[in-house]
């Protein structure tokens, strides 16, 4: 039986042998590795290549399920992709489909992001809800909020979000929610209104990272936008956007999550291809934690000098501390000395791993959105089980710092979110390798 979740909107399931990664734990990872392109940053560039006809290319494409899973959705709604050495070329079609269906889009929620671009495009897009989610309620009420302020009318119908417009006109909409500012609802209001008549303000957008570098494509496409970057952005719409080529920005997250593998095995790694401006929240978690952290160029070395002392975090939208760190720093404040809060004020329920580090011998409450952590000496190895892609990363470091053997089943969540990561822990000098479930 295929043991893959049920639950629509965050996972892969995958056909055939279901993988587990096994790790032997212990050994300090030392070396360099190399980050790869920010998978939250190339999904919403590669929905934007609807919103032209002419050929894009898209370079440092990281090789994921998740970015397979957008080919796949590119395909079904008429272009032809080509993804070779991470460079991703997309052309035509002038005869787009507008009709994203559901199986596609309930194994990875961001494939929502292609309702924006395809309103804009062709005034009408279908596109599944994408569901729930095990790391808690995701409603779209942004997204929607955001198209209709554009001009769409919108119907939900049969599980669809169903959009139609005559025109597209540019609108002041005020996007926060009540855990502030949403990432994929900013990117897809900002695809809608690029080809808006008219100026759209949004305001209280979102900040991160990966949202500006979309800004930054659909500028080189021809889009008029001002203020990516901040809670105000501005966008005149044009008539119409042509071909572009762009790098994606390097993966904070995948950067994070080796700076606490350096950590957690008291180890120490220089990380290269690393834009540390889009760390500093982590970094500063990090350094008053105890770590030793430089900044050589492009690159983060993160150096374990001394035991590490148990700090308070929590999560906030960017440039606060996110939310897709939040698993990770678990697993490094449960072998710390000392009691350490995490606050989640993203996903209040995103704490399915505390469960699974507790199997390990972490010593971990769960009070409402916090998670109350009494450090101890060290984890045992132990089977556990990944339950989203975060959670999986958060297992696979405590894996690597317990004593003994652990394995890590479901390990498909790891894949939509980590490119090689075997092969660059392996060159780190970890001990891991797959077993089959
Ligand atoms: C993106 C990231 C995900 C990250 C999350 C928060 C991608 C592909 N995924 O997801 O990795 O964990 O940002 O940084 O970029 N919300 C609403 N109404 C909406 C939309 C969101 O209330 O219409 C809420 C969510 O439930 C959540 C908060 O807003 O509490 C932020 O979510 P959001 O930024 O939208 O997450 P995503 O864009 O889906």
């Amino acid at each position: 039986m295929d043991p893959a979740p049920l639950m629509g909107g965050c996972h892969k399931e995958r056909k055939g042998g279901v993988d587990k990664l096994a790790i032997e734990g212990g050994v300090k990872l030392k070396g360099e590795v190399t980050v790869s392109g920010a998978k939250n940053a190339a999904l919403p560039i590669m929905a934007a290549t609807l919103l032209t006809d002419d050929a894009c290319v898209i370079k440092g494409v990281p090789f994921l399920r998740d970015t397979n899973t957008m080919v796949k959705i590119l395909r079904s709604l008429g272009k032809n992709v080509e993804f070779e050495n991470g460079v991703l070329t997309v052309t035509g079609s002038k005869k787009l489909n507008h009709v994203a269906d559901y199986k596609l889009v309930s194994t990875m929620r961001a494939s929502f992001c292609v309702l924006g671009p395809l309103l804009g495009k062709l005034k009408k897009a279908k596109v599944s809800l994408p569901g729930g989610c095990v790391i808690g309620n995701r409603p779209v009420d942004l997204h929607l909020k955001g198209i209709k302020l554009l001009g769409a009318d919108v119907d939900i119908d049969s599980g669809y979000v169903v959009a139609n417009a005559d025109r597209l006109k540019g609108a002041h909409i005020y996007l926060g929610g009540v855990y502030g500012s949403s990432v994929l609802a900013t990117d897809n209001v900002m695809m809608a209104a690029v080809l808006a008549q008219g100026k759209t303000v949004v305001e209280s957008a979102a900040c991160e990272p990966e949202v500006a570098d979309l800004a930054e494509f659909l500028i080189k496409m021809g889009a008029k936008i001002r203020g990516h970057g901040t809670p105000i952005i501005e966008i005149e719409g044009v008539k119409r956007l042509h071909g572009a080529s762009h790098t994606i920005i390097s993966d904070r997250i995948e950067a994070g999550t080796l700076m606490i593998a350096a950590l957690i095995t008291r180890g120490d790694i220089l990380i290269k291809n690393v834009n540390f401006k889009h760390l500093g929240a982590l970094i500063d978690k990090l350094e008053e934690a105890g770590a030793v952290i430089t900044k050589p160029d492009d690159s983060i070395r993160v150096r374990y000098s001394k035991p590490l002392r148990a700090v308070n975090v929590t999560t906030l939208p960017y440039p606060g501390l996110p939310t897709d760190m939040q698993a990770q720093l678990m697993a490094l404040m449960s072998v710390t000395s000392g009691t350490s809060v995490i606050t989640e004020k993203i996903y209040p329920d995103r704490f399915v791993h505390v469960a699974e580090l507790n199997r390990m011998g972490a010593n971990i409450q769960k009070e409402g959105p916090h998670a109350i952590i009494q450090g101890v000496d060290v984890l045992s190895g132990a089977p556990v089980m990944a339950s989203d892609l975060r959670a999986s990363a958060c297992l696979v470091l405590a894996g690597l710092a317990a004593r003994g053997k652990t394995t890590v089943s479901r390990i498909y969540h790891l894949e939509r979110g980590y490119e090689n990561v075997e092969e660059k822990l392996k060159k780190l000098g970890a001990r891991v390798w797959r077993e089959k479930e």
